[in-house]
């Protein structure tokens, strides 16, 4: 079988709002089902890079530290540059040099379509590319915006959510308009909800009645384990298999899968 890639963008420019966590759990879960999966890492902290590996000695002895960005700047290959962090699960890793990677390409030519362009080639092995993006409106995530089919929006359940996010669809809507035309909203995703907080069911509430058709079903509960499990290089799967957030990001991955099994659901 052929696979026929599908980029998903995980993006919001609030910074912990739940990207990297929910980047890593998709794509495990993903994995796990049975799909090939690709995470590109491009946020210069490096989080999911760290939250998939246990430390640098993962890497094969004597290999050289190459990252993402390398395949953008270097153009280096992505086969050069990917890792298999889990079964069907290979990761394109980030380093803080990619910090630098903003600035050398500020005045580059087509410095928005880098990710795309390595991105491309991908899609004929993948069933599905998953892009982790930084706290910023800024080159890298304009690249995964660039690059994507569609963008899975984690919203943090607390007051100013929704003043983000119509920053990040003003953005989406630009690059529509002059980049990618046929980026679509994949979904918006709730995550710490806290049920017995009344302000997390206000604002599932209000993020639902704006956006009716957008709002995955599932919501990400709160929970210690789902923060734990990074620092031990795993996923919430592999950490607490049993728990709330693991089955909430089962049924996301279950959510997202059937949407792409049903194209037709343009948006
Ligand atoms: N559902 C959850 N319950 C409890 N803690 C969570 C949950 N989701 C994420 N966290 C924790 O909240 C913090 C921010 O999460 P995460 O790193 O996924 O957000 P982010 O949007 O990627 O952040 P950044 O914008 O810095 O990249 C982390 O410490 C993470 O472990
Ligand atoms: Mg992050």
């Amino acid at each position: 079988m052929v696979a026929v890639g599908r980029v998903i963008a995980i993006a919001n420019q609030k910074g912990g709002v739940g990207k990297t966590t929910t980047a890593i759990n998709v794509a495990v879960a993903l994995a796990q089902s049975g799909a090939r999966v690709l995470l590109i890492d491009l946020d210069p902290q490096s989080n999911a890079t760290s939250g998939l590996t246990r430390d640098a000695s993962d890497l094969k002895p004597g290999a050289p530290r190459v990252s993402i960005y390398d395949a953008m700047i270097e153009r280096l290959s992505l086969s050069a540059i990917i890792r298999q962090v889990r079964d069907n699960l290979m990761l394109a890793p980030a380093g803080a040099d990619l910090v630098g990677a903003e600035i050398e390409l500020a005045t580059a030519e087509a410095r928005e379509l880098r990710v795309k362009h390595i991105v491309e080639s991908a899609r004929v092995e993948y069933n599905y590319v998953l892009i982790d993006s930084p706290p910023s409106l800024g080159l890298l995530t304009l690249n995964a915006l660039v690059a994507a089919d569609s963008v899975l929006i984690p919203l943090q359940c607390e007051y100013y959510a929704l003043e983000g996010l119509s920053a990040l669809l003003g953005t989406i809507r630009r690059v529509r308009q002059a980049l990618n035309p046929g980026l679509r909203i994949e979904g918006i995703v709730l995550t710490m909800f806290d049920s017995r907080n009344r302000l997390s069911r206000d604002i599932e509430r209000e993020v639902r009645g704006h956006f009716p058709d957008q709002v995955f079903a599932v919501v990400i509960p709160r929970s210690v384990r789902l923060s734990e499990s990074p620092s031990h290089g795993l996923s919430i799967f592999e950490y607490e298999g049993r728990s709330a957030g693991a089955e909430a990001y089962r049924r996301l991955a279950a959510e997202v899968a059937a949407r792409t099994e049903q194209p037709s659901a343009e948006s």
